[in-house]
């Protein structure tokens, strides 16, 4: 496959921490509200806990040399705030920054430029304690962490995400609970947006100040479509819309939330300058993205304004209809994106992937489904350049088969087969077809 993608096009892959590390606790690192969440019975689909997961805290050296036979420019994988400040304050603990320290020096040493992520989803259950991303103070805290790995990091590395899908956690970590902390809040989940974009301003400062180059952060966008062309389903999908991806893209693009208190929400947290600082913090725009939404006006009276349904006619991955395969929605999503903010920064694909039902056991993976899914979104890219939209990287999620959250190992999304009993990695047919495809661009073959 030949796409029109433009010189100097960037490719990577993504891991994050909790999801392939195992290791819990290992070298003096700290609880986590994943630790909390995962214990009591039925909180995760199959009753695992993560734990080996892909054992990738004490194998570093098998990711590294999996993400440089891909021919990355850049591996994307996460810190864990708990395993660097096991009480989410005070000094840094040296084991682990020497852990990531290594993997630095492993992925320079491969010729494949680090792309670390500062928060993916791990906050420390000392921080959580104190009320997490419902309190402003967390901000801070977040920041005096981003300084202390900048500290040890920041000579060798310079591009950094700092928040990973603010969304999710404003939206199921602590308005639904389908994600840690659990929290069922609703609407009273909102202030969690404010901090943590105040979260991500303060790292990014920190982050600078050690020098530097790119900071962003990576918002999950979902391309929001009513299911009728009637005025309720168009509000539906307008407040969805508003509160997945308008109420984290405006502040960071244009300085101002979108207007919430249009629907009856009260307003955000928002203190002199916080607007100013999150406005100016970042580098380039990040987004994951994996599907469409459709939404139509909610069938049941309650606080809830719409019902998310299947998209119609769109084929689906291994999570059934909640996840539908359709491609051009990121094309369409782009070119509206950059629609809105005709100034919006060079933008990085920083997730995008599927999971498919696949054995447990090591073997051959004949993983065409995957192949395809990533060669149409990979086309819709390559057409929202066209379109005028500075897209300079994109990110497959994910390197590894690994640990799906509250899915547990049920769900594989990875370039690699993991036998999680064996921890045998075999790449799979999309690993080759993914390799073949970077080497192509920059004229390997
Ligand atoms: C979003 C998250 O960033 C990642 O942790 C997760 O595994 C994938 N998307 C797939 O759900």
């Amino acid at each position: 496959m030949t796409l029109a993608l433009p010189p100097g096009f960037r490719f990577s892959a993504a891991t994050s921490a909790f999801q392939i590390e195992g290791s819990r606790g290992a070298d003096g690192g700290g609880r986590s509200i994943w630790d909390d969440f995962l214990e009591p019975p039925g909180a995760i689909i199959d009753g695992s806990t993560a734990d080996p997961a892909c054992d990738s805290y004490r194998h570093p050296e098998s990711d590294v040399a999996l993400a440089a036979g891909l021919g990355l420019d850049r591996y994307r994988f996460s810190i864990p705030w708990a395993r660097i400040q096991p009480e989410g304050r005070g000094h840094a603990n040296v084991a682990a920054l020497d852990h990531y320290s290594r993997l630095v020096d492993l992925l320079l040493d491969a010729a494949v430029t680090p792309f670390p992520t500062l928060y993916h989803w791990e906050m420390p259950s000392a921080v959580e304690a104190d009320g997490g991303w419902l309190n402003r103070d967390t901000a801070a805290r977040f920041s005096e962490y981003a300084a202390l790995v900048a500290a040890r990091l920041g000579d060798r590395v310079s591009h950094w995400y700092t928040l990973n899908e603010p969304a999710m956690t404003t939206l199921q970590g602590y308005a639904t609970g389908a994600l840690a902390p659990g929290r069922q809040l609703l609407f009273g989940a909102l202030p969690t947006v404010h901090h943590q974009l105040l979260a991500h301003a303060g790292a990014a400062e920190a982050l600078r100040t050690a020098g530097a180059e790119q900071v962003g952060l990576l918002n999950n966008h979902t391309w929001v479509r009513p299911l009728r062309d009637t005025d309720e389903d168009r509000t539906a999908a307008h407040v969805y819309d508003m509160i997945h991806n308008r109420i984290f893209s405006e502040p960071l693009l244009d300085g101002v939330y979108p207007d919430i208190e249009s629907l009856g929400l009260p307003a955000m947290p928002v203190q002199a300058d916080d607007m100013a600082r999150i406005r100016g913090s970042i580098d380039f725009y990040g987004i994951n993205f994996y599907n469409p939404t459709t939404v139509t006006a909610a069938e049941a009276a309650g606080p809830i304004p719409f019902d998310i349904v299947p998209t119609p006619g769109a084929p689906v991955t291994g999570f059934g209809p909640e996840w539908p395969i359709v491609p051009g929605a990121l094309r369409d999503l782009l070119i509206d994106l950059k629609r809105r903010h005709p100034d919006l920064p060079p933008v990085i694909i920083g997730e995008n992937g599927a999971s498919f039902p696949e054995p447990e056991r090591s073997g051959p993976v004949d993983d065409q489904n995957r192949i395809d899914y990533l060669a149409g979104h990979l086309a819709a890219v390559a057409d929202a350049i066209d379109a005028g939209v500075a897209v300079e990287e994109y990110t497959v999620w994910s390197l590894l088969d690994n640990w799906e959250w509250a899915d547990g190992y049920t769900q594989r999304f990875g370039l690699v087969h993991v036998d999680f009993e064996t921890g045998e990695r075999t790449p799979k047919a999309s690993y080759g077809w993914y390799r073949n495809l970077i080497a192509r661009h920059h004229g390997e073959d």
